[in-house]
């Protein structure tokens, strides 16, 4: 089987603050979108990479100009949908049930084609598939309302999901029909369909730059 990469960069970045989609913020001098793609078409096991945009999308051809890889525009309300169109996409341009799919938000730029290596390694062989992940450091709290702990949360069999997500194409298809727009990782989808996913660990700095204060985080860490 082969491995296709997916990327859905179709959101919009509401709790970035940064008033464009954070995949087109500049970081290090170049959009994080393009941060994303490099690592991921360094990975020579990933026969190909397949954007995911928004229709209404009128930023990629100027951020990333030249760009030589797949590209569709086919994202939807929800990640889950977006996913779901680029999976779509890859059976039309020729992917198979059992070829593997690498999803990988867009806006963890910091991904290092090492951790990829190690994530491809530990799935080709594992008849689920698996993500990176971490395991929490911090004590989890939960919150109310009105921001005061409701309660703590036994931190020690926990861990961060992260991505890449690699699933077999069939089964990551089935497992977000099945689910709906309610999965937030294609892990989740999984698990319902009573599969067990494997933890494959990655590093703190596969962050998703989410909010206003990741953007000068994640620039450290690109230019160091
Ligand atoms: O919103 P969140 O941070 O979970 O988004 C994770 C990734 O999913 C981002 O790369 C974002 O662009 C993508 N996404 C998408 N379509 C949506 C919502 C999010 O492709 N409707």
């Amino acid at each position: 089987p082969r491995c296709f990469a997916l990327v859905p960069a179709a959101g919009i970045g509401e709790r970035s603050g940064a008033g464009i989609p954070k995949q087109y913020v500049e970081i290090a001098g170049r959009p994080m979108l393009a941060h994303t793609l490099a690592a991921l078409t360094a990975v020579p096991r990933i026969e190909q990479v397949l954007v995911v945009l928004s229709p209404a999308d009128d930023r990629f051809e100027q951020a990333l100009p030249g760009h030589a890889g797949w590209v569709a525009r086919v994202g939807g309300a929800s990640r889950a949908e977006s996913v779901l169109g680029g999976l779509a996409e890859l059976r039309r341009r020729g992917a198979l049930d059992e070829d593997w799919v690498l999803v990988h938000d867009a806006a963890r730029c910091l991904l290092r084609p090492e951790w990829v290596d190690a994530l491809i390694a530990a799935c080709l062989p594992d008849a689920v598939g698996g993500l990176l992940a971490q395991p929490i450091a911090d004590t989890l709290k939960a919150g109310d309302a009105d921001g005061r702990v409701s309660a703590t949360i036994d931190r020690r069999d926990k861990w961060a999901a992260q991505t890449p997500q690699m699933f077999r194409l069939g089964l990551v298809e089935r497992a977000l029909q099945a689910m709906g727009a309610a999965a937030t990782d294609e892990a989740s989808a999984v698990e319902a369909l009573g599969l067990a996913p494997q933890l494959v660990r990655a590093s703190m700095a596969n962050f998703k730059v989410t909010w206003p204060e990741d953007f000068a985080l994640a620039e450290r860490l690109l230019a160091g």
